[in-house]
């Protein structure tokens, strides 16, 4: 039997990156996806195709999380899609790289809004679904090792994923009494578009690299089988927490 067999599951911001790796473990374990994006563009194209592939039900549904009525419509769309919805993984994020002192109101609200409020609004949505249908439910954010650790330049990033560690921690306990588990997945340097700068960049890379203990970015697909785990009846007592996965990066000690 696999692990998410007869199960529905929405992820924000999954035409590319964590989400689209997220979609496809869960759907290679059985699941049926919901994904979304800002539209159904080439990428999100190809993870329908991917999907299908797999063999469960797919659906696309075009929603900016960023925007509270769209990230509750994108979690009534998912609901009605496949009948119900068991798993919601706000996954969708974006970050600006900025002095502090020159950021804009409109580059904060963008970050604070898809990676902070969209997350608020979307579990709220799904929190009052579970309620009417009387349903247990299971949220899984997409934070960062940035909810801990500072991250010079990205002052608007680290205060979106600060407050999403609160925001879970919060959350678990006045959602455990419905049979909601909710938490954080806290990646390290992952190689995805988000870091295609980065990563063209050898110089930068060498010297991002090096700081991690175990020499290397990690790949979508290690977080999407972290996801996957806190996601499924394996993780059945974990809730309240963030579960790091950064090559060590977070808590290390360089040796003199
Ligand atoms: P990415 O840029 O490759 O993918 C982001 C996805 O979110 C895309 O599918 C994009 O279409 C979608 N998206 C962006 N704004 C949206 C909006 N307003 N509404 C709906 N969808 C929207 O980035 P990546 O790396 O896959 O990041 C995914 C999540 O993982 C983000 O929350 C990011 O902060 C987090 N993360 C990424 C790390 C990395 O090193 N790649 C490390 C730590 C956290
Ligand atoms: C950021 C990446 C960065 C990583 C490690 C993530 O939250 O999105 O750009 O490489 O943290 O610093």
């Amino acid at each position: 039997m696999k692990r998410f067999e007869n199960k529905n599951v929405l992820i924000t911001g999954s035409t590319q990156g964590i989400g689209a790796a997220c979609a496809t473990r869960f759907a290679s374990e059985g699941a049926n996806i919901i994904l979304n994006g800002l539209n159904l563009d080439a990428g999100g194209e190809e993870m329908m195709n991917k999907i299908s592939l797999l063999g469960g039900k797919v659906k696309f549904v075009a929603d900016n999380v960023s925007k509270a009525h769209q990230s509750i419509n994108l979690v009534n769309e998912a609901v009605k899609a496949f009948g119900s919805l068991d798993i919601l993984v706000n996954n969708a994020g974006v970050e600006r790289n900025k002095n502090f002192w020159e950021v804009t109101e409109e580059e904060y609200d963008l970050v604070m809004d898809t990676n902070l409020k969209g997350a608020f609004f979307g579990t709220q949505a799904f929190t009052k679904y579970c309620i009417e249908n009387k349903r247990s439910g299971v949220v899984v954010n997409m934070s960062s090792v940035h909810e801990e650790i500072i991250f010079p330049h990205f002052a608007a990033y680290c205060a979106s994923k600060g407050g999403l560690k609160m925001l879970m921690r919060n959350l678990a306990t006045e959602l455990a009494p419905l049979n909601i588990r909710i938490n954080n997945v806290a990646p390290g340097a992952i190689g995805t578009p988000i870091n295609q700068k980065l990563m063209a960049d050898q110089e930068k890379l060498e010297k991002v690299t090096q700081n991690i203990p175990m020499k290397r970015m990690g790949t979508p697909e290690e977080v999407a089988a972290l996801v996957a785990f806190l996601a499924s009846d394996d993780a059945s007592y974990i809730t309240g927490s963030t579960y790091f996965i950064d090559g060590g990066l977070t808590y290390h000690y360089e040796e003199q």
